[in-house]
């Protein structure tokens, strides 16, 4: 077993701390914003489209357009009725295409069940596609090309990182196949780069063996949408665990009924890890910094 594999199984349980990472990478980016500004360069500008009152999509796209605000970029909040009618959701794309000052485009998902994904997702112009969802950008990817990174995978990538996480050789499972998170996920981590180079696996809801082949894992990237789906007697000591879940569930405890939790037992699993993130506090944030990285790329690749 090589040493760097040692030392992870030694070392004590450390919080990969979501909030304190954003916050860091979100004063690299202010600063980067204001120097692109000042060098003559546009400011960014985020246009958000949210169809429906769904309260989650509400928080999400409300923390965005937020954090646009404290980055010092421009911000577009669009919202439409839950009886939009996909033509009409996708005249409005092409308006927001069209308009030179709109740098990144993003529509929250998930939309009314009358309103095709892709189809939204197609109509995006790749160059606005800040979420990183487009095939244009999804393909880029798969090849290694220069591309808008889905946010939340971004995210995660962003925050080995900042924790100086080699994952070099290390074996990385994947539970979830879904296209803005579990396989774009599988692609980045297997890439010839650092996050990356590791051995991928990929598992979801007909997966056999699910337990035998976490066990094996050196990394878990939990993206299923399961609330504790990922037990103690799942996890090998010392791994590392990236939870992309949020489920709500009832506690009678808390004053609101519910809690947030991931897609990992938490307070089970902590004590076998090398570094797990929280639920909340985690993935989540990161995810807005991928966001809002691709942002201000755009922005340039616009000046
Ligand atoms: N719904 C859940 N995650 C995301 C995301 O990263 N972007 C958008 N647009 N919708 C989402």
């Amino acid at each position: 077993m090589c040493n760097k594999l040692i030392a992870y199984i030694f070392a004590p349980m450390q919080l990969l701390d979501g909030k304190a990472t954003a916050a860091h990478i979100k004063e690299q980016i202010k600063k980067d914003t204001a120097e692109h500004i000042a060098n003559g360069g546009k400011q960014p500008h985020l246009a958000a489209i949210i169809v429906g009152n769904n309260p989650a999509s509400e928080a999400y796209v409300g923390s965005k357009i937020r954090t646009c605000e404290e980055l010092g970029f421009g911000s577009t909040l669009l919202r439409f009725e839950e009886s939009i009618t996909e033509d009409e959701l996708l005249a409005e794309i092409r308006t927001l295409n069209d308009n030179a000052d709109v740098d990144g485009i993003l529509v929250q998902l998930p939309l009314p069940k009358h309103i095709s994904d892709d189809s939204v997702i197609n109509t995006i112009d790749p160059g606005k596609d800040v979420d990183g969802f487009h095939p244009v950008s999804q393909g880029k990817m798969l090849l290694g090309q220069k591309s808008y990174l889905p946010a939340t995978p971004y995210g995660m990538l962003l925050m080995l990182e900042h924790y100086k996480i080699d994952t070099t050789g290390m074996h990385c499972v994947v539970i979830g196949r879904s296209n803005i998170v579990g396989t774009p996920m599988t692609v980045l981590m297997s890439r010839n780069a650092n996050p990356g180079n590791a051995t991928v696996t990929i598992c979801h809801s007909r997966t056999k063996n699910l337990k035998e082949i976490c066990l094996q894992a050196d990394i878990i990237v939990a993206a299923i949408g399961r609330p504790k789906f990922v037990t103690e007697d799942m996890v090998k000591d010392g791994a590392i665990i990236l939870d992309v879940g949020i489920n709500r569930i009832d506690d009678a405890t808390r004053k609101s009924g519910t809690r947030l939790v991931g897609d990992v037992d938490f307070d089970n699993v902590k004590d076998k890890c090398n570094f797990i993130t929280p639920v909340p506090g985690g993935v989540g944030l990161m995810t807005i910094c991928g966001l809002m990285m691709n942002t201000l790329e755009a922005a340039k690749q616009h000046s």
